[in-house]
């Protein structure tokens, strides 16, 4: 049996409002975009949301908003993807990598305030794979050193933790609309924050620092823009909206599914020699984006093979990002810098997870760990 590594929730809603805006005069950003914004904020419970065209583009731009530059430093953790360190080298500002807790692989704050100079603008906390970090504690730290928080929520639309949701406390939070993601239109992302001030620069931003969006310039009568500030092109369209709304107005009933096909696994999977879970923190709605394993330390990689030569689909995430080429040549990182993220990265793989699991693929999701870690710890006693 085979079973793929994603298969989306694009269903009969989602292909019936695309069809409709194609059907009508905007294309681009226009009255489908705000409506996606206006739904995507108050779902959150946050003032306001920007729709831009991925979550690197919508985080690069609170950067730059929040004024990050040249000679500043954001702290971020290693174990995310590339993108949430290199919107920080982008404007030319330094990463500064705070280790993860060993356990659930979130942002550990006594590690994050360690890292604090006086150089020292934003910390980044990352929502791995859908879990919160303590938003609450961070808060208190970024206020006591003056810093700014913007949260990667790349994986985590749905979450909740200590009755904090992503964009609450924090000066703004990103989001991503790519392929894999629990809300995706192949690939978009967004911006929610509750300072308007913030919002608005973003939303001016993406549209090349214009003065009129899109929609204003061209509905009816002619109108003269102005420009004060050199602005980027990563706006949302219309098309892109139309593919989120139906899948957001479903959201709670898709991450039920997921909730439900993570207990499934984590009760299959219970007592498989050498494989563990990441913990969850207590009072956390999860946001459910991936369901990763640890394999056994030095055998990830082995692990993951067997895997895909029984039909599953795996992927990793993440190694390690301070480990890159890239960051090892620019800052001289290397192995043992920060040795939680290393050695959560060293095992961790994620298994087939979304909606669309039919309960046959789960059962064969849940064997395939099972007798791969039998022949793995089989392999180890001789
Ligand atoms: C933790 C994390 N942050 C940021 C991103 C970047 O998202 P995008 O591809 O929408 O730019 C990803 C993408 O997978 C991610 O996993």
């Amino acid at each position: 049996m085979k079973v793929p590594f994603y298969r989306h929730n694009i269903g009969d809603e989602e292909i019936a409002k695309v069809v409709e805006v194609l059907r009508s005069p905007i294309h681009t950003a226009g009255p489908v975009t705000q409506e996606f914004e206006k739904k995507l904020a108050a779902y959150l419970g946050c003032q306001r949301a920007v729709g831009v065209t991925s979550w690197t583009m919508g985080a690069f731009l609170c950067l730059r908003s929040l004024g990050i530059k040249p000679g500043d430093e954001v702290i971020i953790p290693p174990l995310t993807f590339l993108s949430t360190a290199n919107i920080v080298c982008h404007l030319g500002a330094t990463p500064v990598f705070a280790d993860v807790e060993p356990d659930t692989g979130l942002m550990d704050v006594e590690a994050a305030r360690k890292a604090i100079t006086p150089r020292t603008r934003a910390i980044i906390p990352v929502h791995i794979y859908g879990a919160m970090c303590d938003m609450r504690a961070l808060k208190a730290l970024a206020d006591q050193h003056g810093l700014y928080l913007l949260e990667d929520a790349a994986h985590c639309v749905e979450g909740c933790r200590d009755g904090v949701r992503p964009g609450q406390l924090s000066e703004a939070v990103c989001f991503s609309f790519y392929a894999t993601k629990n809300l995706s239109c192949g690939d978009g992302g967004g911006v929610a924050s509750q300072s308007a001030k913030i919002a608005d620069h973003v939303a001016k931003l993406r549209f090349h620092g214009m003065s009129r969006g899109s929609e204003e310039r061209y509905s009816g009568t002619y109108r003269h823009y102005d420009m004060d500030e050199a602005g980027y092109k990563c706006n949302m369209t219309d098309l892109m909206a139309a593919m989120l709304l139906p899948q957001l107005a479903r959201i709670e009933s898709l991450l039920a599914r997921k909730e439900a096909i993570a207990r499934r696994y984590e009760q299959g999977i219970a007592g498989s020699p050498g494989v563990d879970l990441f913990k969850t923190p207590p009072q956390t709605k999860h946001a459910r984006h991936l369901f990763p394993i640890l394999a056994p330390d030095g055998k990830r990689d082995e692990f993951l093979v067997r895997l895909q030569n029984k039909g599953l689909g795996v992927a990793v995430h993440f190694n390690s990002l301070h480990l890159m080429k890239y960051y090892r040549r620019q800052y001289g990182f290397k192995e043992g810098d920060f040795p939680h993220a290393e050695r959560l990265c060293r095992r961790t793989l994620s298994l087939p997870f979304y909606p669309r699991l039919e309960e046959v693929e789960i059962d064969h999701v849940i064997q395939s760990v099972r007798e791969t870690a039998a022949e793995l710890s089989a392999t180890h006693l001789t």
